[in-house]
């Protein structure tokens, strides 16, 4: 059965010390609010809706970015979490099934935990709360118990002192039937300590109409919320521990676990080893027996089976090396297709390129691919041997089985099987270089006495 997601986003954040809008602080390349929306990979979702504060268009445009059947709505106004799910209403007018309020600066709930909610609700619970054992308590929302009965959740606000000391917390996240949920919602008064719209009053709501309602509890690492640029720090440290963590589960060697870091959506093969120092910016993926030798920048990159990329490479997006390809020192590639068993070893740039299978790119070699206005492709075919220090000079064509010769500054198309060579003919002037190196060195002398 499919659950539908309310994700708040209205709140203010403001102890970011931020211009931008709390929920789009990335965590591991992506905005939080996607790591929350996140859950929706993994269980089956009806009517997802996401509840934006006023003139919260960069928020919608990223949501929409990511999916456009997520729905968008505003609370023009801050009153409350339950005045922000009643906001959700419409987009929910006429849904059955259950419904979860999910927060977006609370990014790491797991969809096991959900399950784990939504068989509290089969198990027949009305209403179910997602709670956690809180280290330090602080001034979340106590979960007031009576056997494994919820019957009240008192915000920290309004608890007394007894209430306090609980240490059973409201992570916020909560589970019912949609309709209920709304209802419910809809019925919450502001007569606290806040003058808020708690939905947390939900509860005693619910309980006075003879609903009943249970706590799940999670660990606390996965209530993690956002408030502060060190909260975010903390919630970049929690997903990297964690990816780790999976990457070496599924099989990827990381000789530093702790020096490498990972994208949210990073893919390592089995089998893949991963060095020292190794940053995977959004989009990569890594195929099985690939190496990453350390102090590697990857974005936007396929390594393919078998490949080794680095030490001290970097590849920019649409980078696709097949298997077997060899990326080494110093060599940064950007939007280029690198065929099997290729190798461009050295201090070289390679972009906006195609190069063949068994191809060998010498030292310093250098695609110039920019007139300062348009990007030109550079195409190499395939068993080509590249001279070190060769300019390409894009656009250009250089068939299979050619050669340039070391230095050649190629700016006509090279057919196959030749050799291109384009570099000033040297000349050796005899005894030159001593008699220079003479007349330097007395001229030195005559400097110091003077
Ligand atoms: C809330 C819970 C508290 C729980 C804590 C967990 C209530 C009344 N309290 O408190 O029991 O322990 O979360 O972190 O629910 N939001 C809106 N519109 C609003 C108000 C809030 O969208 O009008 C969003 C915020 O962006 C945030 C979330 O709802 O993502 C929670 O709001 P916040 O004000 O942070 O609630 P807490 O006081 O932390
Ligand atoms: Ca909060």
């Amino acid at each position: 059965m499919s659950i539908h997601l309310i994700v708040l986003a209205a709140g203010e954040g403001s102890r970011m010390e931020s211009d931008r809008p709390k929920v789009l602080h990335e965590i591991a390349g992506a905005p939080m609010i996607v790591h929350a929306l996140g859950v929706a990979d993994s269980i089956e979702t009806g009517e997802r809706v996401v509840v934006v504060g006023h003139g919260g268009e960069d928020v919608r445009e990223t949501v929409v970015n990511l999916d456009e059947d997520i729905r968008v709505v505003e609370q023009a106004e801050q009153l409350g979490t339950a005045h922000a799910v009643t906001m959700a209403g419409p987009a929910l007018e006429g849904a059955t099934g259950d419904a979860v309020v999910l927060y977006g600066d609370t990014p790491f709930i797991r969809p096991e935990t959900l399950a784990d909610m939504s068989q509290a609700r089969k198990d027949g619970a009305d209403i179910v709360v997602l709670g956690f054992k809180a280290a330090d308590p602080a001034r979340y929302g106590r979960l007031l118990t009576d056997g494994d009965t919820l019957t009240r959740i008192v915000e920290w606000k309004d608890a007394t002192e007894v209430e306090r000391a609980i240490t059973l917390c409201n992570s916020g996240v909560i589970m019912a039937e949609a309709s209920t949920l709304l209802r419910l919602a809809a019925a919450v008064g502001n007569g606290n300590a806040a003058g808020e719209y708690y939905l947390t009053d939900i509860v005693e709501l619910g309980r006075a109409e003879g609903l009943t309602a249970k706590v799940v509890t999670c660990p606390e690492a996965e209530t993690l919320g956002i408030n502060t640029r060190a909260d975010l720090a903390a919630a970049e440290a929690v997903f990297q521990t964690n990816a780790r963590q999976s990457a070496m589960v599924n099989g990827a060697t990381l000789l530093a676990p702790e020096s490498v870091y990972f994208s949210y959506d990073t893919h390592i093969g089995r089998d893949a080893i991963v060095e020292q120092n190794v940053i995977f910016a959004p989009g990569v993926t890594v195929e099985s027996g690939a190496r990453i030798r350390a102090f590697s920048h990857l974005e936007g990159a396929h390594v393919g089976a078998g490949a080794v990329v680095g030490p001290y490479a970097r590849l920019r997006p649409g980078s696709e090396l097949s298997n077997g390809v060899k990326i080494g020192n110093f060599v940064e590639v950007k939007n280029a297709t690198i065929a099997d068993g290729a190798k461009v070893n050295h201090l070289s740039y390679i972009g906006d390129a195609d190069i063949g299978a068994d191809t060998n790119v010498g030292a310093g070699t250098i695609t110039c691919n920019y007139d300062g206005v348009f990007k030109h492709k550079t195409t190499i075919g395939e068993r080509v041997f590249v001279g070190s220090n060769t300019m390409l000079v894009a656009p250009v064509t250089i068939g299979n089985e050619a050669m340039t010769a070391t230095g050649t500054i190629v700016t006509l198309d090279v057919p196959e099987g030749d050799l291109a060579i384009g570099r000033p003919r040297q000349e050796n002037k005899p005894g030159l270089a001593r008699r220079l190196f003479q007349k330097l060195r007395a001229a030195k002398a005559a400097v110091k006495k003077g």
